[in-house]
């Protein structure tokens, strides 16, 4: 369902070390991830073209990984280079090898046609790389679709009634100002705004507001396919013009996320939570963090079981809320990038 001409994060940087190769199951294919000698990433299929052994069981030596099995050797570029029973290398003798880029923290693959791969498609999550930025992220693992985790983010209306003890106060109502919906350049962008509202809790224990504050606030959700998602949330002193693009008296948060299929039915869920005011005090970003990570394992909890009952009866039909529009947009998109591959 999802398409391989696009660029899906494979791993955070520090899980990809150089000597301890590292399994991954990203878009129904085995994928071994190290590091060459030079610290570059490698991808290669995870399965030696011998008997199929995993190559991650294996050692790297120099830029090669090796088999555990048998022995053969694999370059960077998927080619056997050493087979310990005999001379000659027959040309069949390789693995498939990925393109990889290493940015914004991640080590990003392209599972599909490698000619096409172009790292200016990798989509912007410089928020990471930026100085005035902390940040802290994660990878969890999802017992269902990716596109009901990326349903999930695309939909903010869960968050009253799932992540009652959490995020729910951080919800903006559909009320006085409308939602707006925009499709522009292969993105969805979805913003919500309440002004001149009580603080919430959540902003009032991260950025010090007083009790009695009233504020201008956001959540803005970017969509991008095939898998990405960024939501900028954020509130202002009230009237401080925070909505017409002045954050002077702002504070950000950006909850930053990448879903990569692992199977039909699992998926990696790579996401991070970013602050422009928890410099000076690193407990703030970890309490984002935690508040956020707690919410998120509600969403994992209600997907696996969506899944569980997609797997009963997978064309059981499905109710469409107007709360679903951006979810079903992005559905879309996806489905249409897909087919436009054959
Ligand atoms: S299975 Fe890898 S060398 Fe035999
Ligand atoms: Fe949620």
């Amino acid at each position: 369902m999802f398409p391989k001409n696009c660029w899906y994060v494979a791993a955070w940087d520090h899980e990809v070390r150089r000597l301890h190769p590292m399994r991954r199951i990203l878009l129904g294919a085995p994928v071994v991830l190290y590091r060459a000698s030079d610290g570059s990433p490698v991808a290669l299929e995870d399965r030696c073209c011998h008997r199929h052994a995993q190559l991650s069981r294996g050692r790297v030596r120099g830029d090669v990984i090796e088999c555990a099995y048998h022995g053969l050797r694999f370059a960077p570029d998927g080619a056997c280079v050493h087979i310990p029973s005999q001379e000659q290398i027959p040309p069949s003798a390789r693995v498939r090898s990925y393109p990889v880029a290493e940015k914004h923290h991640w080590i990003w693959i392209w599972p599909g046609d490698p000619a096409l791969a172009d790292e200016g498609r990798i989509p912007d999550f410089g928020v990471m790389d930026h100085p005035d930025w902390t940040w802290r992220g994660e990878t969890l693992q999802v017992a269902g679709n990716a596109m009901l985790a990326i349903e999930n983010l695309m939909d903010l209306s869960h968050l009253p009634a799932l992540h009652r003890t959490t995020l729910a106060d951080t919800a903006i109502p559909d009320n006085d100002i409308p939602v707006e919906y925009r499709v522009e350049d292969d993105t969805i962008r979805v913003d919500r705004w309440a002004l001149d509202t009580p603080v919430p809790p959540y902003f009032r224990l991260l950025a010090g507001f007083a009790p009695d504050a009233r504020v201008d606030r956001w959540m803005n959700t970017i969509f991008t396919p095939p898998a990405f998602v960024r939501i900028d949330i954020g509130a202002a002193e009230a009237g401080s013009g925070a909505r017409e693009g002045d954050r002077s008296k702002a504070v950000t948060t950006w909850n930053l996320n990448a879903v990569t299929p692992e199977t039909e039915s699992r998926s990696h869920y790579f996401w991070a939570q970013a602050q422009d005011f928890a410099g000076d005090d690193p407990s703030l970003s970890e309490l984002d963090f935690a508040l956020v990570h707690t919410a998120f394992e509600e969403d994992l909890a209600v997907i696996a079981g969506q899944q569980e009952n997609l797997d009963l009866d997978p064309a059981a039909p499905r109710l469409n809320l107007a709360a679903d529009r951006a979810g079903i947009q992005a559905r879309r998109m996806i489905e249409r990038m897909a087919r436009a591959e054959g």
